[in-house]
């Protein structure tokens, strides 16, 4: 374990004497994109390992594609009408982007065992639910017709499994007798602002 550390400490200071070098990472989106910005934003600061230099939509129709134009970053579609000829596509473009990360951000397409191989443990997605409660959608529908006291967001790797690779972080939240799906939505997208940088840099601290 110490050893582990001092390795740490040294390719640290290493890093910070060549200047930090940020891994190039692209976010799948589908929809509003809140996450999208967010993780933008964060990238832009100076303790993000990550630099968000790509978004992927299935769809022209995901709100969040405005972030392309808003902060100068590429973007690109692939309609998913073949999955497989949609996924070789976008592979090969990750591949001549140099993009080395994935974040899945309301992504509503899933992907391929052979796509998440070829990414192997570098793919993360952030899903609305404390896995392994409520995998797939209507989390927060379920959450509560369940009489459930918490509710809360999961940041995980991504398996051929759905929604149920490793957890690299949680964050509960209280549900309260007034929450109906749309509030407790609204509450937890608050914490997943929170919650996705700090899992990125518990995954690359
Ligand atoms: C989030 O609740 C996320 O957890 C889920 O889809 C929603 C996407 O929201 N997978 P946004 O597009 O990031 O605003």
């Amino acid at each position: 374990m110490e050893r582990l550390l001092q390795v740490k400490i040294k390719l640290n200071l290493v890093e910070k004497l060549i200047g930090h070098k940020k891994i190039k990472t692209a976010v799948f989106i589908s929809g509003k994109g809140s996450n999208l910005k967010n993780l933008i934003k964060f990238s832009k600061t100076k303790r993000s390992p990550i630099l968000i230099s790509l978004i992927v939509s299935n769809t022209t129709l995901a709100k969040g594609l405005k972030y392309s134009k808003q902060f100068n970053i590429k973007k690109k579609i692939y309609n998913f009408n073949d999955n497989k000829v949609s996924e070789k596509n976008i592979l090969i473009f990750l591949k001549k982007n140099e993009i080395n990360f994935i974040c899945l951000a309301g992504f509503m397409k899933i992907l391929s065992a052979n796509f998440i191989k070829k990414f192997n443990g570098k793919i993360i997605n952030i899903h609305p639910s404390l896995l392994p409660k409520y995998k797939g959608l209507k989390t927060h529908e379920r959450a509560i017709e369940n009489n459930d006291k918490f509710a809360g967001c999961s940041v995980h790797f991504v398996t051929e499994k759905l929604d149920s690779g490793k957890i690299i972080m949680q964050k509960r939240i209280k549900i309260s007798s007034k929450d109906n799906p749309s509030s407790l939505a609204r509450k937890v997208l608050k914490v997943e602002h929170k919650l996705y940088p700090l899992s990125i840099l518990k995954i690359f601290n």
